[in-house]
Order: C-alpha cells, then structure tokens, then sequence
C-alpha cells in the first residue's frame, strides 16, 4: 500500500487551506485525470495512459476520464468511471486504484454542476480540450502545484524504496561495464535489473553515452562498443506508479583513463558536492547554480583550457558552453515535478536556462546534477564561440574536444534541518 485515505485526506486539507483566500464560496475548482491519446494512425492504439499528477496526487486513483470537484460547500467530490465488462475483458483488473474512496458516477457530473448554481467552475489537471490556464485559474494551479512540491512522508517513502531499486540496477550495471560492451547492453543490464527488482517502468529514456557520446546531454544507447580508458556516462531511472528516481553517474571504462578524465571527473564531483550543502531551505536556486558555474570557471582556468582573470571570465560567462544546462529540477511524481509557474519566461543565468527558479523549502525534492561537457555542436559553432573565443586557449581545448563529458545527478530532499540526498545508495566512484 502506498497510501492511505489519511495520506489522501491531508494533501486535500492542505491544499483546500492554500485556497481559502483565493477561492469564493460559490466556485468550484474541477482537477481532471485526462483522456488517452490515440497513437496518429493508430486507429484504437493509444499511448499508455497517464494521470494528470494533480489529480493521481489527490486521489489515489489513475483511471482515466475522472474528475475530482471542490467547492467550500461541497468539500472534496470524485467523480468516478464505472470499470465496464469489456475494460475488465481486455484489461482486467489494472490495479489502478491505490486509494478506494466512495464517489458518485461521472455521468451525474454535468447535472451536478447544474444543480449547485457555481458562478465560476475553473479547470485544472488535464482538461478536455487543454483551455488556457489563466487569471484565477492560474492562480489557484500555482497554489496547488506549490503545495504538491512539498512532498510528505508517504510519498518520501516511495521515491526511497524506488531509489533502493535504482541502487541495484547501477550495481549490476556497474559490474557489466568494461571495453567491448555496446551501450545498449548497458541499458538493458539497468533495466533488466530495475525491472526484477520492482520497477513498473523508467520514467525516462535510459542514456548511456561513452566516449564523445558522453557530451550529448541525452544520449540514447547505440551499438557503440565501449573503448579502453573512456568516460560513460549513464542517466536512468526507476518508476513506480509516476513516481521517480533521476541518476546520473559517470563511470570509466578501464582503469588507466588519463590525468584529464580523472580531472575532469574530480572537479565535477567537487562541486557536487559543493552545491549539495547548498541545497538547503532558503536558498535560492539560481545561487546554487551560479555557484556551481563560478567553480567549474575555476577548474577549466585551473585545466588550462580557459584564460585570463577568473573575474572577467565569470563575467563573460565562458562556461556557457561547457555548463549548458541548469543545475537541476524539481522531481518527485515525474522527472520533471513542479516548477514551471514561477519561470514562464526562464531567465538565463551564467548562458543557462534555469528548469526551475525559485527558493527552496523543506519538503522539496530536487535534482543536483552539474555536468561539464565538451560538446562538437557548440564548440565548432563560430558564430556562437565568437565571444568566448579570447578566453580560450584552442590548442589546450584540442586535447580534451573526445573525451566527452561527466555529469553526476543525486536527488535532494530539502529537510527542516538541512538535506537528505535519497539517492545516496547509488554508488559513487570517489575518483576515476
Ligand atoms: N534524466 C534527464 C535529466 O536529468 O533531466
Ligand atoms: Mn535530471
Ligand atoms: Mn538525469
């Protein structure tokens, strides 16, 4: 059991307190599960169906159509599908309901609305149609998806036990890698084992890039054999019902990999481990960012690949190319959890788009994954090297353009008192 009608029934009076002030007595807020999508062409093929992650989070429940109603009169109302004889024909029992809850049938919905006279009924989750979500409407999702980033005890319970399971898939993963296997290999060894182990699913396509491969940020697995002394670099995860895991570890292929891959690998892990600390209530997540930005400028002035002062560097924001990503993301009930509200229009700090930009507080869980890569369809890009280009020692940068690249990724809960990195099982090499 992942959680109960007590689990359920504290989101809801968590949420229903952030819209008191928000909400009037006569409006209803409806949040839908959604419809599948048909696969184009597909005739009666459809994707496998996902639940909106409000409304799975509010209910307990992933069974399509749905829609859940509150209104401060009325309180919480589920509007429920009756499981047809030809759904239990073909898809049996689906084991999608985690939570039981009476409700009433969805087909009273419409009379429902009817009969209780609201002024406004806003539209939240997956609405048919997918309407605009504007004004209060907007309002009200922010406050939703503010209070569902708060993750509590039984959902930390269940991104642990899934974390446990992405801890033996990189175990055994680990112990596969060597020169001569392909990266696909390495992705089914993952997998296989995740999947034994518990796993419904990964909630991402699984990256294994090796060699130059390890600087495409995503990197689906190709036959690529795995050389001596190279970087690999694997992104994956594990999925129980929506619910995540998102890992990145970078390994080397054999034991003499060569003083600039070590380097390379100990400066990232440095400043991981550096933005960790960091990573505490208060904080704002753009700092943690700029802080792993200002360090990896120190490193590559170290390495010899970026020149001049440290300051006009920083200032210039050389590291752009090499660092193209945000530090990390919100992640919980999907890889990319809530975040997008507060960054409509993202900013770019130090050449990076942010995924989220907001300070933390206790309860979230984000993603703590900086990286540094030597990517060709940047570096060979004139037009976009141009302002970079005086601060760049090339024939140093020439050494390093196949080597590739390093990210590690660890998930962070935000504590009261600090962090809890809950994807601290998943082994580390200390150094390459
Ligand atoms: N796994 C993809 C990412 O880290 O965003
Ligand atoms: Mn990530
Ligand atoms: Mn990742």
């Amino acid at each position: 059991m992942y959680f109960t009608t007590a689990d359920i029934a504290a989101r809801r009076e968590r949420l229903a307190a952030q819209w008191q002030e928000q909400l009037n007595d006569d409006e209803a807020v409806l949040v839908y599960c959604g419809q599948p999508i048909q696969k184009p062409g597909g005739l009666d093929i459809t994707y496998p169906f996902l639940p909106h992650p409000a409304y799975f989070w509010l209910t307990g429940r992933r069974r399509e159509e749905e829609v859940l109603l509150y209104s401060k009169g009325e309180g919480w109302v589920e509007f429920q599908k009756e499981w047809t004889k030809e759904q239990a024909v073909w898809e049996g029992d689906r084991n999608d309901l985690l939570v039981q809850q009476p409700g009433k049938d969805l087909t009273e919905l419409e009379d429902y609305l009817k009969s209780k006279h609201f002024s406004t009924v806003y539209a939240l989750g997956q609405a048919p149609g997918n309407p605009a979500v504007e004004g209060k409407a907007f309002i009200l999702r922010t406050l939703m998806d503010q209070t569902r980033r708060v993750k509590d005890a039984a959902e930390v319970k269940l991104v642990r036990a899934i974390a446990d399971i992405a801890a033996r898939g990189y175990r055994t993963l680990k112990a596969a890698i060597r020169p001569g296997v392909s990266e696909k290999e390495l992705q089914l060894v993952f997998e296989t084992e995740i999947l034994r182990c518990g796993a419904h699913t990964v909630p991402y396509d699984t990256i294994v890039g090796s060699g130059p491969n390890a600087a495409t940020l995503h990197a689906l697995p190709t036959a690529r054999i795995i050389g001596e002394n190279e970087l690999v670099l694997v992104d994956a995860g594990a999925d129980i019902y929506d619910y995540c895991v998102d890992i990145t570890r970078t390994f080397g292929s054999s034991a003499a990999i060569g003083s600039r891959r070590k380097d390379l690998y100990g400066l990232v892990l440095s400043v991981q481990q550096e933005c960790i600390s960091m990573t505490q209530a208060g904080a704002w997540w753009r700092d943690v960012h700029g802080h792993a930005a200002k360090r990896f400028t120190e490193g590559l002035l170290g390495f010899g690949i970026f020149k001049g002062s440290l300051d006009t560097l920083i200032e210039k924001e050389v590291i752009a190319p090499f660092f193209p990503h945000g530090l990390g993301h919100l992640v919980g009930l999907r890889v990319r959890d809530t975040g997008q509200e507060e960054n409509l229009s993202p900013k770019k700090y130090f050449g990076s788009r942010l995924r989220v930009d907001l300070r933390l507080e206790a309860g979230h869980l984000i993603t703590v994954e900086p990286g540094l890569y030597f990517i060709k369809a940047l570096l060979e890009d004139r037009e976009l090297m141009k302002p970079y280009q005086d601060y760049i020692n090339q024939q140093e940068l020439e050494h390093w353009k196949t080597i590739g690249g390093v990210r590690i990724e660890d998930n962070i809960l935000i504590t009261e008192t600090g962090n809890e990195n809950l994807t601290a099982a998943v082994e580390k090499v200390e150094e390459l």
